[in-house]
């Protein structure tokens, strides 16, 4: 018979306990809240009343609960007072021997069918269970930071653990409003095995100083819509929390990439643990808060230190969608642009979809139709590359093939002005490749627009090792003109956005295979308990599993990263004709 709770204990009241004990108290669980010293629970006291005021403040709650909510919960610095409970949440820092230890002690203190359970994010829940005479009531209760904002709850079951204890937990978990999934007890679980892979690989580009912390977050931000860039949420998590949990993972699996990068054990020992010591990646305004404040490495806002190039007239080469939508964008903002299809039909196609486009903005109100004109009005197609001779700025983006793109800069060379920039928006072809056949590689830039150019605000802005700082400078400043993000990195497979996505993509993949979860609840993991707009299955099927599958093949090529291998199973399915929405089938199957 399913067991009646009704009061649970936590322990431990930092950035997730607090969190977990108003979680229970508002759904109407009596709480005994433990901290290690009269100081902890204080300062655990303070979060709680920090958080609930804000509820009130927001609308989200009124006085009179929020007053019923404090009522639930007894606060204390010792252990004993959890007797009556009949589950206990520990959510102390990650260290399995603490962990083991308040599991010995809890196990003498709270009544014999209580259920204990552990927040760990990466520790083996066996191995605390057996630090109990009965590891048969220990499970793992995973909880997301901010746990009274993300619905999503990991369950661990164990091998040894009863799985009446695993249903109460789950039941109590949808009492709660969440949403439990049950997994296995591996390090990571679902949704941290696959994100700590990608934030750790996110520190190493920010301390090999591939780009900066700002373009970074943006870049994951704007180019695949998360609610926070990876470095803003190593500072939410915690650097050390983080540091354990890669390091168990690390030991657990062997693999590289989940060895902490060496800048995080350095951050950690500094002090600097993110948001609740006040500095981590970022610097905020006081320990605890949200707020960001500038420090040594913002970066300064104003004019280059270099002297811009002067872009009026731009030349973009191509027909597809990436080149439809980017003329689109220039000609919108106020730019002439002169762009050159493969043939008059190609020509007017081009034309005829912008046309349309610009006519949808003018129905829906967001463009009023004499900006429509002057934009139309600012096309010139043609089917020459000639007519590219008086332009400041080429874009190109015809088909991703390395031979015919080195043949249109060559031709880009011997037409264009002197001084004229030259860019490719190629998404996985090295920017050096362009420019090294050229006489002018100073002159050669990345500007990777993302799909539909017309509504995605980021633009990687990417230099090789030869293009001239006024090169990148200009970019840029024509990137903020055309209303949208410039995030700046070198000339890498990936660049920022593909070599963060790709493999985090293609570890969801290795779980399905390893039959670790279903694609359904990897999806609803990182939906619920991470934010994403999209889970990873339901991202693969959008972008196309053979795409999915050329892009991280050139990253394992650049990289050689044991880990950035392909997963079989996309290679399989990709084999099968099973490429995502574009043939009915992927992972899943569509009508
Ligand atoms: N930070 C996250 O995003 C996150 C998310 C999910 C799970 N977790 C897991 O939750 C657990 C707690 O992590 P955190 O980030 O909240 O850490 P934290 O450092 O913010 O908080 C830990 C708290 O435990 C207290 N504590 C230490 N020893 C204690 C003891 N013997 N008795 C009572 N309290 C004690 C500390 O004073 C501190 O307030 C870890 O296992 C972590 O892996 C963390």
């Amino acid at each position: 018979m399913a067991r009646e709770i009704s009061t649970v204990g936590v322990i431990g009241l930092g950035t997730m306990g607090a969190g977990i004990v108003e979680v229970f108290a508002r759904n109407g669980l009596s709480v005994v809240a433990v901290e290690a010293s009269p100081e902890g629970v204080e300062k655990g006291k303070g979060v709680l009343q920090h958080s609930t005021d804000r509820a009130v403040t927001r609308g989200k709650l009124t006085a009179e609960d929020q007053a019923a909510l404090h009522d639930r919960i007894r606060f204390t610095a010792d252990l004993a007072d959890l007797a009556e409970c009949d589950l206990v949440v520990e959510a102390v820092p990650e260290h399995l021997d603490l962990k083991r230890q308040i599991f010995a002690r809890l196990d003498e203190i709270v009544k014999p069918d209580a259920i204990l359970a552990t927040n760990t994010s990466s520790l083996s829940v066996t191995e605390i269970s057996v630090a109990t005479h009965n590891p048969r009531r220990v499970v793992g209760m995973h909880f997301f930071n901010p746990a009274p904002v993300l619905k999503f709850v990991e369950v661990i079951k164990t091998v040894v653990v009863e799985d009446e204890v695993v249903e109460d937990v789950k039941t109590l978990a949808e009492r709660l409003g969440k949403k439990p999934v049950v997994v296995g007890d591996k390090a990571g679980f679902i949704a941290n095995a696959l994100l700590f892979g990608y934030l750790n690989h996110a520190v190493s580009m920010f301390e090999s100083r591939y780009a900066t912390r700002e373009d970074i977050d943006a870049a994951m931000q704007l180019g695949c819509g998360l609610p926070m860039g990876p470095l803003a949420l190593m500072d939410l998590i915690g650097l050390d929390t983080a540091y354990e949990i890669l390091d168990t993972m690390y030991k657990q699996g062997r693999d590289r990439l989940h060895a902490p990068s060496p800048v995080l054990k350095q951050m950690v020992t500094a002090g600097l643990k993110g948001r609740k010591t006040g500095r981590g990646f970022y610097t905020y305004d006081e320990p605890g808060s949200s707020r960001v404040v500038a420090d040594h490495l913002t970066p300064h806002d104003g004019e280059a230190h270099v002297a811009l190039r002067e872009v009026r007239t731009v030349g973009v080469v191509g027909s597809g969608t990436m080149a439809t939508g980017i003329v689109e964008v220039f000609a919108k903002a106020g730019y002439d642009v002169t762009y050159v299809a493969r043939s008059q039909a190609k020509v007017e196609a081009v034309r005829a979809a912008i046309a349309k486009s610009l006519e949808k903005a003018v129905q829906r109100g967001k463009l009023d139709e004499a900006a429509r004109d002057a934009a139309l009005g600012r096309l010139t197609g043609t089917t020459s590359l000639d007519d590219l001779a008086r332009v400041d700025l080429v874009v190109e983006a015809v088909v991703e093939d390395l031979k015919v793109k080195q043949a249109l800069f060559e031709n880009l060379d011997e037409i264009c002005k002197p001084g004229a920039i030259l860019a490719t928006t190629t998404s996985s072809l090295p920017v050096i490749e362009c420019a090294s056949v050229t006489k002018r590689p100073q002159d050669v830039v990345g500007m990777h627009f993302f799909n539909p150019a017309q509504i995605m605000k980021l633009v990687e802005v990417v230099h090789t090792v030869s293009t001239d700082d006024d090169v990148v400078a200009t970019v840029q400043h024509l990137c903020r003109d055309l209303g949208k993000h410039p995030v700046t990195c070198g000339d890498r497979a990936g660049f920022i956005v593909n070599a963060l996505l790709f493999p985090y993509l293609n570890d969801a993949v290795k779980m399905l295979e390893a039959h670790y979860a279903s694609a359904e609840d990897i999806d609803t993991a990182m939906k619920t308990g991470c934010g994403y707009p999209m889970g990873p299955f339901e991202l693969l099927d959008v972008v196309g599993l053979d795409v999915s599958l050329a892009i991280q093949r050139e990253l394992y090529l650049e990289f050689r990263e044991r880990g950035f291998a392909p997963a079989p199973l996309l290679e399989h399915l990709v084999t099968a004709g099973y490429l995502g929405r574009k043939t009915g089938r992927g992972f899943r199957t569509y009508a």
